[in-house]
């Protein structure tokens, strides 16, 4: 395991984790630190740190704190394997044999699987290219010139088609996949009558990217009257690579297009079509949830690429509870969610073909804050202005019952701005409102239960952070008690630095320490030397480290004396009490 230990050394050496999280976030340089928002948790101002002499990071928002290789980890929702390899690429540095069964020989396994699956997916997604453009293809080049698309819309988007059922698999054969893997990744479907066919069959093809612009999954239009009668879209089988409600048709483009300059709007639609069409008037910022309500993973790969997006639903999807809910879960996780209406039930496509870009520029203007639309919504569904006074404060009462739900999940700011607008609307004091909101609040209010450490253990992690810092008057000489693994791995790694003469690094605590709490590693790294006088921390490094040296003499001294009431002629074990008494008034 040397060579793990080595390489993990390297790999920290050589990814500098500014330069390493500047590549995923724009970092913002503030005193010594870097500052940028947190990836890890919605925020809309920055509380995350990026400390380049002691090469970790840390949000104050969520408490989140790590090494450059655990923000990998986490960023690219990957394993700590994985997050070496990437690391060790990005550097250049060869991986050791024995890295990929460090945590778990089936991750080579899986990781094998799954690159022969992306280069099936990808194999495939080239049949199908070639297939569009070939003689066969000439039903899909026609129905995509009648729709409108142009040839470099239709390259962008890699669009294909599936001319049949047999030609996919004899090709995919013909290159040497076996057709159990070809089932396993969705791209061909075990039939009983006829073997493995092409899942698409006879359909215009649609490829789905991941973020990192691999192909994982397909989706097909039919074309004629029969293939539609069986759905007029069909995607290929969730698999290993794809789960539809993870991802995001064109997440890729909007990527890349954030890549080469800024990220225009962030739009969600619904449709393949409607991010097809988008894009040609020149939205390159549109993304499709395939026709299903968002999820908390969708609105992570969205808070990646932006701090806004704009929801364009057909008709009145939009207003539906899933929709809703969808859309909270955006907001939740710190995206400002704005809903777009389209005109006359109209999709995106449908609507830019019919009044053109500029106008539905316009309708992204237009688009209501989050809070704003669900009131609107709260209004069509309890008509408080009605004409009917019976059935106007019928409505009152479910209208103010819903707002409050509304306010209830917005933070400070908003609630009271929205308060306000609220009580003019019906009439109700914004008193009334902020009363409701806190009976509420005391309900939830969580009960805290954070133990308070003890004067030893708040010294033993004073001392261990100092020593981690390289404070010149750091040291200690043996490993305190220690009653958590935490601190009990931590030490050994302190003293085995000392013992072999090097320098400690701080952001090896989360090597050594793999799975420590967020509280525990902030022991450490949030304490600020800095805040006091070099001599002042000194003195009282001191301090910390007597108490701990006398708890550890007192502990044995304990154990002494139990040994003594059992053995009590035992005049070795008389005279070490003495000794270690001797030493405890000495060192107190
Ligand atoms: P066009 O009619 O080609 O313009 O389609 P559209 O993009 O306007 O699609 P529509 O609004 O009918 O549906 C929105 C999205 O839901 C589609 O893009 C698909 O992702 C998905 N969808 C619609 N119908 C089906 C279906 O029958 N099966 C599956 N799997 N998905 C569907
Ligand atoms: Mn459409």
């Amino acid at each position: 395991m040397a060579d793990w230990s080595d390489f993990i050394q390297q790999i920290k050496r050589n990814n500098d984790i500014v330069d390493v999280i500047g590549s995923y976030l724009e970092l913002r340089r503030h005193g010594a630190n870097f500052m940028a928002r947190c990836p890890f948790h919605g925020e809309k101002t920055p509380s995350f740190i990026v400390n380049r002499n002691m090469q970790i990071y840390k949000c104050f928002g969520c408490g989140e704190s790590g090494d450059v290789i655990k923000f990998v980890e986490k960023f690219e929702s990957c394993t700590f394997t994985e997050a070496c390899e990437i690391l060790a690429k990005r550097a250049g540095i060869p991986i050791p044999e024995s890295s990929a069964n460090r945590d778990d020989k089936a991750y080579l396994e899986r990781k094998k699987k799954r690159d022969v699956y992306l280069a099936i997916c990808r194999d495939t997604a080239r049949f199908y290219y070639r297939a569009y453009y070939s003689e066969v293809g000439k039903t899909a080049r026609e129905y995509i010139a009648k729709r409108g698309f142009d040839e470099a819309t239709v390259k962008r988007f890699g669009i294909g088609y599936s001319p049949n059922s047999f030609a996919l698999p004899n090709y995919l054969q013909s290159k040497g996949y076996s057709l159990e893997d070809c089932v396993k990744c969705g791209v061909l479907s075990q039939t009983t009558s006829h073997g493995c066919v092409d899942a698409l069959n006879g359909r215009l093809i649609i490829p789905i990217f991941n973020m990192q612009s691999q192909v994982i999954a397909f989706g097909g239009r039919g074309l004629d009257e029969e293939t539609i009668a069986r759905g007029k879209y069909k995607n290929t089988s969730e698999t290993p690579l794809f789960t539809k409600k993870d991802n995001l048709f064109a997440i890729n483009i909007a990527k890349e297009q954030k890549q080469q300059t800024a990220l225009p709007n962030l739009v969600v639609v619904e449709g393949y079509m409607d991010v097809i069409a988008m894009y040609q008037a020149g939205f390159r910022g549109a993304v499709a949830s395939m026709g299903t309500s968002l999820t908390e993973q969708q609105a992570k790969w969205l808070s990646r690429l932006g701090d806004t997006v704009y929801i364009c639903y057909d008709g009145d999807a939009a207003g539906q509870k899933a929709t809703v809910r969808g859309l909270d879960i955006l907001d939740k996780a710190g995206l400002e969610v704005r809903v777009m209406t389209v005109p006359e039930k109209l999709d995106p496509d449908e609507y830019i073909k019919k009044y053109g870009a500029e106008a539905f520029d316009r309708l992204i203007s237009d688009a209501l804050p989050l809070p704003d639309y669900k009131l609107d919504l709260l209004e069509k569904t309890f008509p408080i202005n009605s004409n009917d006074r019976a059935q106007r404060n019928n409505a009152l009462a479910k209208y103010v019952k819903g707002a409050l739900t509304m306010l209830k999940a917005l933070d400070d700011v908003r609630q009271a701005r929205y308060i306000t607008a609220v009580s003019l609307k019906t009439g109700y004091s914004e008193d009334y409102f902020r009363r409701k909101l806190s009976e509420n609040d005391d309900e939830e209010q969580p009960q805290s239960d954070v133990a308070e450490f003890s004067p030893e253990e708040k010294a033993k992690y004073f001392v261990a952070a100092c020593i981690l810092r390289g404070e010149d008057y750091a040291s200690i000489e043996e490993k305190p008690l220690c009653n958590t693994v935490f601190l009990s791995d931590l030490y050994d790694y302190l003293l085995e630095c000392k013992v072999n003469g090097v320098k400690p690094r701080p952001d090896m605590l989360y090597t050594v320490c793999p799975n420590a709490s967020p509280e525990q590693y902030a022991e450490i790294i949030d304490v600020d030397l800095s805040k006091q006088r070099h001599d002042v921390n000194e003195r009282y490094f001191g301090e910390c480290r007597r108490l701990i040296t006398v708890e550890k003499l007192k502990n044995r001294r304990d154990q002494l004396t139990k040994q003594i009431k059992n053995h009590p002629d035992d005049n070795t074990l008389l005279e070490e009490l003495a000794k270690l008494s001797r030493k405890i008034t000495e060192v107190k």
